[in-house]
């Protein structure tokens, strides 16, 4: 299989699909949180890009070489405002959703994202409790940003890092950003009591695989959890290839030489991680030197509970990482509609979904997946992770 060469007229030109109509079949059963989709998937966890925008540019999400200078970013007036966004939240919160988590981008470039944290706790789910607040953040503007984000009722952090080595990770994200300014926005993040923190780590085969170690050594024991992903052929432009994606099984292979592991449990249903624990000298599961996770979704899809829906920058609904259509809920958000007009609409859309592309995915040949005459992508990037 051949890589295919960046095209720089596709990256210049806004792409971005025409939205899909919001369907007009009555909904079925109650508007709680018990509605589910096609294949009896609940909607739990709520996905909101909050900018388009990036400081980085990782070579899997935002290659520089169709993210220049001359890319068309949305501009500020198509941005959702955060009264919109919890609008549209609160929408999802009484289909069932428990989770959110603001993605971008890199979330903290936008201005006073505190003030749309402070709203979104406000919220309470359908059972009356705290909804699960957290933000995926490449760590950048984390040192700065962390106390206030925890004073606005942000519970926790995901921060990407995808090796230790400078020279590594400067290659991964392609923007010469230091390892130790992320290392310092994730203690500012424990310190203000952002926990439980992930760190996310994509692993490229031939470029960051022997960090894998290094790191498991380096967050073992911290109380944060390191996650491996594996690098996905999402969004159009990262050139995506099958032989640079390592498989979950080798990751854990390659740690058990170092540190044996035992499998966990599921902390929750439709999680994207499998769950590991470092063991003791008896084969048991040391909870003080912590937890590891993979998440295999090109090797093990898990679309089978997937319970995510993702709010784009601009408000558009879609409801697959892989999607190439979303629904445009910033249209319905700006019309005199009352909130039971876009609640109705979200529900109908919910239990339309019949999305489980990793797992078809998994059924095709590699060239099938990407190929010519498929419909183009969003990009992560415009969706959030
Ligand atoms: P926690 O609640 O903290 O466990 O978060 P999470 O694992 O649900 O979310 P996170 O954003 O940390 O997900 C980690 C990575 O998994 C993402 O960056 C994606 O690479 C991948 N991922 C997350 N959700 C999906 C999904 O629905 N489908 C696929 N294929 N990959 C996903
Ligand atoms: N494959 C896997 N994960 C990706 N992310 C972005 N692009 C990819 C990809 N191609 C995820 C990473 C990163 C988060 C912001 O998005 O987990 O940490
Ligand atoms: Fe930015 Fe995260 Fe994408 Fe890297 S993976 S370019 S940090 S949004
Ligand atoms: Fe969910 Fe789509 Fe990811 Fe499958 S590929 S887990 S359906 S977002």
């Amino acid at each position: 299989m051949t890589t295919k060469p960046f095209n720089r007229t596709i990256a210049v030109i806004d792409q971005r699909p025409r939205s899909l109509p919001v369907p007009v079949a009555p909904v079925s059963g109650a508007l709680d949180g018990q509605s589910t989709d096609t294949l009896g998937r609940p909607l739990r966890d709520l996905r909101i890009s909050v900018t388009d925008r990036c400081n980085f540019r990782c070579s899997y999400c935002m290659p520089k070489e169709v993210f220049d200078k001359d890319y068309a970013y949305l501009p500020q007036q198509s941005l959702l405002s955060f009264e919109e966004i919890t609008r549209i939240a609160r929408q999802f919160i009484s289909l069932g959703v428990q989770k959110i988590r603001l993605t971008g981008g890199e979330p903290l470039l936008r201005k006073n994202i505190e003030v749309l944290v402070a709203q979104l706790s406000q919220l309470r789910t359908l059972d009356g409790t705290p909804l699960d607040i957290t933000l995926t953040t490449n760590g950048s503007l984390l040192a700065r940003k962390a106390q206030a984000l925890k004073d606005a009722g942000l519970q926790r952090v995901t921060v990407s890092l995808d090796g230790l080595d400078d020279a590594i990770f400067k290659k991964m994200n392609d923007v010469d950003f230091p390892v130790s300014d992320v290392l310092r926005g994730i203690a500012a993040a424990q310190a203000a009591g952002l926990g439980p923190i992930k760190v996310n780590m994509v692993v490229k085969r031939g470029t960051n695989a022997h960090e894998i170690i290094p790191m498991a050594r380096h967050f073992r024991g911290s109380g944060i959890v390191l996650r491996f992903i594996e690098y996905m052929d999402v969004g159009a432009t990262n050139g995506w290839r099958m032989d640079e994606v390592m498989p979950s099984a080798d990751v854990i292979a390659l740690l058990q030489t170092a540190f044996p592991l035992v499998a966990l449990e599921a902390a929750a249903p439709g999680e994207t991680a499998q769950r590991w624990g470092y063991a003791d000298a008896q084969g048991r599961h040391d909870t003080q030197a912590g937890e590891i996770g993979v998440i295999s979704s090109v090797t093990q899809a898990f679309c089978a509970d997937c319970n995510r829906a993702r709010l784009s920058t601009e408000g558009q609904l879609y409801l697959c990482l892989f999607a190439t259509q979303g629904y445009d809920l910033r249209a319905l958000v700006r019309s005199p509609k009352p909130d039971g007009e876009l609640l109705e609409a979200i529900a109908r859309i919910w239990q339309g979904r019949s999305d489980r592309y990793s797992l078809l995915r998994a059924a095709l040949p590699v060239q099938a997946a990407d190929g010519e005459n498929t419909p183009r992508r969003v990009e992560m990037s415009y969706i959030g992770g």
